[in-house]
């Protein structure tokens, strides 16, 4: 029996159905169609009307959670943004490493840690004994933050259900926190300074969690290479994995 369509979303609802009478599984939407069709109930809500969602609550997959994020508009960070950045790699990867947020060069590519400090990840990474694309690489919260400013804690819990929806689909065995910014991320805003519990393990939902210095602070201030360094070398014990002698 088919339903008097009322309004638009019924009618949409309609016509998809019909698709899917017709066998046809798939059907391309732009983010700015989706943005269209979400219900204004549910853009930018209130910090008291905000829920975590439970992880993967939608049954989904890392691509279904990156076209969620595609058109995202939970907080103000939508309005500046270029690009949304849900983070890549691995999608089965025993290694994770969590940062801050996009940049300007992950902002116009979409891709986190595509810049300078990417850079030296990629060196932190390759040293270890792993590719990039053999790890997964994601942010507390998926856009840039204007000047590339610290994200407030109503932008980062505004954020955080993508990324306990990727945790929970990825199960790495272990994740590295890059910076204070994602360890407050995992473990709230009275968790320390990272200078005192960095090379620190802690446990993120039974996973095994390594604090260390974000690859920028590194690139201001070379001498903190050594205890990133041995901080990988922790995560590598852990992993039972070979520890290299030569650090990145
Ligand atoms: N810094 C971050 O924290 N994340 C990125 O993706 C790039 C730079």
């Amino acid at each position: 029996m088919t339903r008097a369509a009322t309004g638009p979303v019924d009618q949409l609802i309609e016509y998809v159905e019909s698709l899917k009478m017709q066998g046809i599984t798939r059907c391309d939407v732009s983010p700015d169609t989706l943005a269209r069709l979400t219900p204004a109930a549910s853009r930018a809500p209130t910090r008291a009307a905000r829920k975590p969602a439970a992880p993967s609550a939608a049954g989904g997959t890392l691509e279904e959670i990156a076209e969620r994020i595609a058109v995202c508009r939970h907080c103000g960070l939508c309005e500046t943004r270029t690009k949304t950045v849900p983070g890549q790699g691995n999608p089965k990867p025993e290694l994770m490493f969590i940062g801050e947020g996009p940049g300007a060069d992950e902002d116009k590519q979409g891709l986190a840690f595509v810049g300078r400090a990417g850079q030296l990840l990629t060196k932190i990474i390759e040293a270890m004994g792993f590719s990039r694309n053999e790890v997964f690489i994601g942010n507390i919260v998926k856009c840039r933050p204007p000047g590339n400013r610290t994200p407030t804690q109503d932008e980062m819990e505004a954020c955080l259900p993508y990324l306990h929806e990727q945790i929970a689909i990825l199960k790495p065995k272990v994740i590295v926190c890059l910076g204070a910014t994602a360890v407050k991320g995992l473990f709230g805003p009275d968790v320390g300074g990272i200078t005192k519990i960095r090379g620190q393990w802690k446990s993120f939902e039974g996973i095994d969690t390594m604090p260390t210095y974000h690859p920028a602070y590194l690139l201001r201030n070379p001498a903190g290479k050594k205890d990133v360094w041995a901080d990988m070398k922790a995560v590598l014990k852990r992993m039972n994995r070979p520890v290299p002698t030569k650090s990145a």
